[in-house]
């Protein structure tokens, strides 16, 4: 039960109730951003991540540990602080956390 109930939390649309819930623009510009710059190792949709990390599996409560990684790299990722700035990141994070693919 809880493990369909995980599967369907990755499916379901973005949470539109929640009071912080990303815009469709937020979600989309991390896309798109995320089609550009991420999908290479992390996979087409955050689909097949091979050897990175899944990103469907973040913990959803650590934007800062998001950001810092994002920003600084982490072992094998590059940082990215140089070339996404902090809207960017944003949008990716929403894009990460939204649920919608
Ligand atoms: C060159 C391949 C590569 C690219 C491109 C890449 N990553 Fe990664 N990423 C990795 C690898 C490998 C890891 C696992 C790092 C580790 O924990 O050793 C990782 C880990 C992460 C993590 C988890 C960090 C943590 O705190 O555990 C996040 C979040 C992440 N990547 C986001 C992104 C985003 C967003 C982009 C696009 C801007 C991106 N990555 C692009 C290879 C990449």
């Amino acid at each position: 039960m809880a493990a369909a109930a995980c599967v369907l939390a990755q499916i379901a649309p973005a949470r539109a109730d929640a009071p912080d819930a990303p815009s469709p623009e937020q979600i989309k510009k991390g896309s798109a951003a995320y089609a550009q710059n991420c999908s290479p190792c992390h996979g087409p949709r955050m689909l097949d991540p091979q050897g990175a990390f899944d990103l469907r599996m973040f913990p959803q409560d650590q934007k800062s540990r998001f950001v810092t990684s994002v920003s600084k790299g982490k072992n094998q990722m590059p940082p990215w602080g140089g070339l996404l700035n902090a809207d960017d990141i944003d949008a990716l994070w929403a894009y990460v956390t939204a649920g919608e693919k």
